[in-house]
């Protein structure tokens, strides 16, 4: 049964760089780090593998179903899917949640982006050579403090993803990823070894993988969640739409595993780059979303030939952050393009400006509106900045919700031999999926906003 309604990928490996690119990004080696950080640290991690073992890879693998059996955008496929399984259209809110959360995600991660740029251009000139931590601070605290540099540095990074997305140059996109992510490991693997002889090694492993609960809130555990469905790109349709063109004959356990376990490896690699040298500096773990920046420029000031590894590893960094921002925005232009009576190119050019404006936002949040706290009046809420919602709200309620909505779907409204044939596993491994699917994801996610209610 081939029936093909639209393209499919042109080998396995074409979906895995695809998949990769879209969840290896800021993620993995900005949000994953600091927020380690401000949430204690080892008890942190150890939520977070449990969720994405548990919550992560049964979704992962709900959403490319999803996609698979329905062989259209998300919306579309959930469309189908409701009529075929005969249940109610209100399932099809999943495709919706999912463009307002892409949309929302991408006008700050753009920006991120931009910092992420504005750090090459400060490597390139040699910025870094011999600060200290003091001097590196007020680095980063002065381009935060400037809006226009931040804003200029924003708009380059939405012209780069918008340029892609318009000239739908994704194949030379793909060569590129099978070139540049084995460089980001390696050079991940040079910065951790440089914490390893130059910084504080033994107390960053201590750190990151001794689990002390008494550190973790509630507010901690959702954070962990929250993060499993940033880091792989869940709840947000991307997955679903990545799944509709998978042919029939990939096996996708198999490749949930290969996606995860880099996701994984890459999230914790950075960490042990970069709480290291935050203990030999003794600076502090929660210093926030500036932390990366706050650090690493530290160990590349000292090492030698680190103005060459700097400059590296920021491009590489953006070179990451832009294949997931690429993938963010294809959806929403998809979505308009078929809404709406926009050409492509407007579509993409409607999409692209209107996350730009929305970034603005974000811009903003680090400097004239540091202090303003819109929903302040709550006390969950308090001093929270425009930038700490955004963040908030996809996080910690859009994604998670929307990737619970996905894998109770597949679990409750797929039938049981229909999910078997697809996903061809042995019996023992179907089971234990299944049982994920229906159970375990579901009620993890449930406990957990309930708990921090
Ligand atoms: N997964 C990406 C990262 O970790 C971010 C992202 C989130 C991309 C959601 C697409 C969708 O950086």
């Amino acid at each position: 049964m081939s029936k093909q309604s639209h393209a499919q990928w042109s080998s396995r490996l074409a979906f895995i760089l695809a998949a990769v690119g879209s969840s290896v990004g800021l993620g993995n080696i900005w949000k994953f780090p600091y927020m380690t950080g401000e949430s204690g640290g080892g008890a942190f991690v150890l939520i977070y593998l449990v969720c994405i073992a548990l919550v992560g890879v049964p979704i992962l693998m709900s959403e490319w179903l999803i996609g698979r059996l329905g062989q259209r955008n998300p919306i579309a496929s959930m469309s189908l899917l409701t009529r075929r399984f005969k249940r109610s259209p209100a399932w099809v809110l999943i495709g919706v949640f999912g463009i307002l959360g892409a949309y929302l995600i991408l006008s700050f991660y753009s920006v991120i982006g931009g910092w992420g740029l504005a750090y090459i251009e400060l490597g390139a000139s040699n910025a870094f050579a011999g600060l200290d931590s003091a001097a590196v601070g007020d680095m980063f605290s002065g381009l935060l403090a400037d809006p226009t540099r931040l804003l200029l540095w924003h708009s380059l990074f939405m012209l780069l993803t918008i340029g892609v997305v318009l000239g739908g140059v994704t194949g030379g996109l793909e060569r590129a990823t099978k070139l540049l992510m084995p460089a980001l490991v390696v050079l991940l693997v040079v910065l951790v070894g440089y914490a390893a002889t130059s910084g504080a090694f033994a107390e960053g492993v201590a750190y990151l993988f001794t689990p002390d609960f008494s550190r973790l809130s509630k507010d901690g555990v959702l954070a962990a969640l929250g993060h499993a469905f940033f880091t792989l790109s869940l709840g947000m349709g991307i997955m679903i739409a990545y799944g509709s063109y998978l042919p029939q004959e990939v096996n996708i356990g198999r490749s949930a595993l290969i996606v995860v376990v880099m996701d994984t490896v890459i999230a914790l690699m950075a960490g042990l780059a970069i709480f290291p040298v935050v203990f030999a500096n003794e600076l502090s773990p929660a210093a926030g979303p500036g932390l990366i920046f706050q650090t690493l420029p530290l160990a590349f000031g000292h090492m030698t030939g680190g103005w060459l590894f700097g400059v590296l590893f920021f491009v590489l960094l953006v070179f990451a952050a832009w294949t997931s921002a690429i993938s963010l925005l294809e959806p929403i232009v998809e979505w308009l393009e078929e809404r709406t009576p926009l050409s492509r190119v407007g579509a993409t050019l409607v999409a692209g400006a209107a996350t730009w404006a929305l970034g603005i936002v974000t811009v903003l949040s680090f400097n004239v509106w540091s202090g303003v706290a819109p929903l302040g009046v709550f006390a969950k809420f308090d001093g929270m900045t425009m930038f700490d919602l955004l963040d908030y709200f996809t996080s910690k309620l859009i994604l998670p919700l929307t990737g619970l909505a996905a894998v109770l779907f597949v679990g409750w409204c797929i039938g049981r031999e229909e999910l078997h044939a697809n996903l061809k596993m042995g019996d023992g491994a179907f089971a234990l999926w299944r049982f994920a699917a229906r159970y375990v994801a579901p009620l993890g996610v449930i406990v957990v906003f309930l708990g921090s209610l």
